[in-house]
């Protein structure tokens, strides 16, 4: 079972004023932030981030969006944190995401959809040592 998860407040979610709530919505799941920074992705990181869609039709799209503002960057602790947070954000595009979700709360569109949650342990670990050197994890 994984205990550890990353996540990203986008930055529509930091645009709307929305960082407090999504972070006390994480608290009271039961999460332990052990490492959470506010940070200005540029055009250039964006892309290294998400790198894996980099033939995908709205990759440029995400980038624009994702350099736009800033966003807040974290680790998350919790057993079976993958899942669970997934669970916790909802599906992707907001229309098809579950009452009471994160995204169904503060998400606009498949684009604008608020945060982000890694889709597997090996993510998990490799998104979180991106934005965190290993003194900056608690
Ligand atoms: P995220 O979970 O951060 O991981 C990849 C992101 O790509 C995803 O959230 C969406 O914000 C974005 N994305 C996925 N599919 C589409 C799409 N069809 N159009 C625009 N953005 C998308």
């Amino acid at each position: 079972m994984s205990k550890r998860t990353f996540t990203m407040i986008k930055p529509d979610a930091t645009a709307k004023g929305n960082t407090g709530a999504i972070l006390s919505m994480i608290n009271a799941a039961g999460f332990r932030i052990v490492a959470m920074k506010m940070l200005h992705l540029s055009a250039e990181k964006a892309g290294e981030f998400y790198g894996v869609h980099r033939e995908r039709p709205f990759f440029g799209e995400l980038v624009e969006f994702m350099s736009q503002g800033p966003i807040t960057a974290a680790i998350l602790e919790k057993d079976n944190a993958v899942e669970d947070f997934r669970k916790l954000i909802g599906a992707t595009n907001p229309a098809q995401a579950a009452e009471g979700t994160i995204r169904k709360l503060y998400a606009a569109s498949i684009g604008e959809n608020a945060v982000h949650g890694s889709d597997s342990n090996e993510n998990a670990l490799i998104e979180g040592d991106f934005f965190f050197s290993k003194l900056e994890q608690f």
